[in-house]
């Protein structure tokens, strides 16, 4: 009798920790956020239809987005290698190429308006104390601004890669690839790290992401972190959520609001599992294997054990 009280309290304790502590306490010291499925509601939707072929003009011309960005499927080289451009900006300009295919569509349109706006980073970059945030905003060519916009996305669009080609490499590469290194699949803010064959070689490409990463650290105030296991550390709806929107974890951060759009997003995070679990697929696949050959064991097991006891009876 008195054993079953001391377990029925025993139960009583365990289960109110588990179900009421522990949640409580984790609540309090990890912030949950809600995925808000990467639709920026807070940015006004594109009211014209953009016509590609002005865009493409507006773009290489009139914008002079190609004064500070690359578009290498446009044949349009980066105007300085991403040391100096570094130097310049505080972080290599991404290549366009492929914006269409990872950004959202309304954010980039009011990236191409307002950048310190859009990246949510207007803490650091007030027009009116004069701090410019290093992409500078479109005014407008004289047309209809919201039309030459809409027209810019629609060329950016009609260049990039088709969504079932966006590699989880392309998307971030593009979209995180200029702030963070990933050690593990031997990415750095430069680009992948190359096989030298000389030791000189690689000491002196070592250098040139030193250089770039001191211009990173002089723009962000820290040196933005190596993601090659953070889907470990922090886990896949933390950098959902985190990417989505980097103020609802850290107030006042650095890091921009990328504006990656969802597909884009979930790209990001199958090239963080791959790089944070190398080994992943490898497992996946022997996995199969091992289910296979316990279904075929299992049935000579119950064979063996019919007849031990055919020969019994
Ligand atoms: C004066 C140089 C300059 C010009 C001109 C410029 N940009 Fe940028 N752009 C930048 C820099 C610098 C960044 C990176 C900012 C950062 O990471 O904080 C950037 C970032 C971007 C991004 C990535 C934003 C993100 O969310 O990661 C896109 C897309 C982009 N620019 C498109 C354009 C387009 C389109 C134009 C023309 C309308 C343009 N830019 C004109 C300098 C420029
Ligand atoms: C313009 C530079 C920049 C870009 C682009 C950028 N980040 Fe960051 N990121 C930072 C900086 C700076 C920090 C450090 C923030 C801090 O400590 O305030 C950071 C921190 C992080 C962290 C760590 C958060 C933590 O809990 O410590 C994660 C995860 C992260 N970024 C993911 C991403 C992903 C994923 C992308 C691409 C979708 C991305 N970042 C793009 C600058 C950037």
């Amino acid at each position: 009798m008195k054993e079953l009280l001391i377990l029925v309290v025993v139960t009583i304790f365990t289960l109110a920790t588990y179900y009421l502590v522990e949640p409580f306490a984790h609540s309090q010291m990890h912030k949950h956020v809600e995925s808000e499925h990467f639709a920026y509601n807070d940015l006004p939707k594109l009211t014209a239809t953009g016509d590609a072929t002005r865009g493409a003009e507006l773009v290489m011309g009139g914008a002079g987005c190609t004064g500070c960005h690359s578009i290498d499927v446009a044949g349009m080289p980066a105007p300085m290698d991403a040391v100096t451009a570094a130097a310049s900006y505080g972080v290599n300009p991404p290549d366009l190429s492929n914006a269409g295919a990872v950004y959202d569509a309304k954010f980039l349109a009011e990236l191409i308006k307002n950048p310190a706006h859009a990246l949510l980073v207007e803490h650091k970059f007030d027009m009116d104390k004069g701090q410019m945030h290093p992409m500078v905003a479109f005014y407008g060519t004289g047309g209809d601004l919201d039309q030459e916009v809409a027209d810019m996305v629609a060329y950016l669009q009609s260049i990039a890669v088709k969504p079932e080609e966006l590699t989880p490499a392309i998307a971030y590469e593009t979209v995180c690839g200029r702030c963070h290194a990933n050690h593990y699949a031997k990415w750095t803010q430069i680009g992948t790290t190359p096989t030298f064959k000389y030791e000189k070689e690689s000491l002196a490409f070592q250098i040139q992401v030193l250089e770039y990463q001191d211009s990173l650290v002089k723009y962000m105030g820290t040196l933005p972190p190596d993601l090659s296991i953070y889907i470990r550390s922090r886990g896949e709806h933390y950098i959902e959520t985190f990417m989505e929107n980097p103020q609802n974890y850290l107030k006042g951060t650095a890091m921009p609001r990328v504006g990656v759009n969802k597909h884009a997003a979930e790209q990001v995070i199958e090239y963080l599992k791959d790089s944070g679990d190398a080994k992943r697929h490898e497992r996946e696949e022997v996995g199969k294997y091992v289910m296979i050959f316990m279904v075929i064991f299992a049935i000579f097991a119950i064979l063996w054990k019919k007849q031990v006891w055919r020969d019994l009876h």
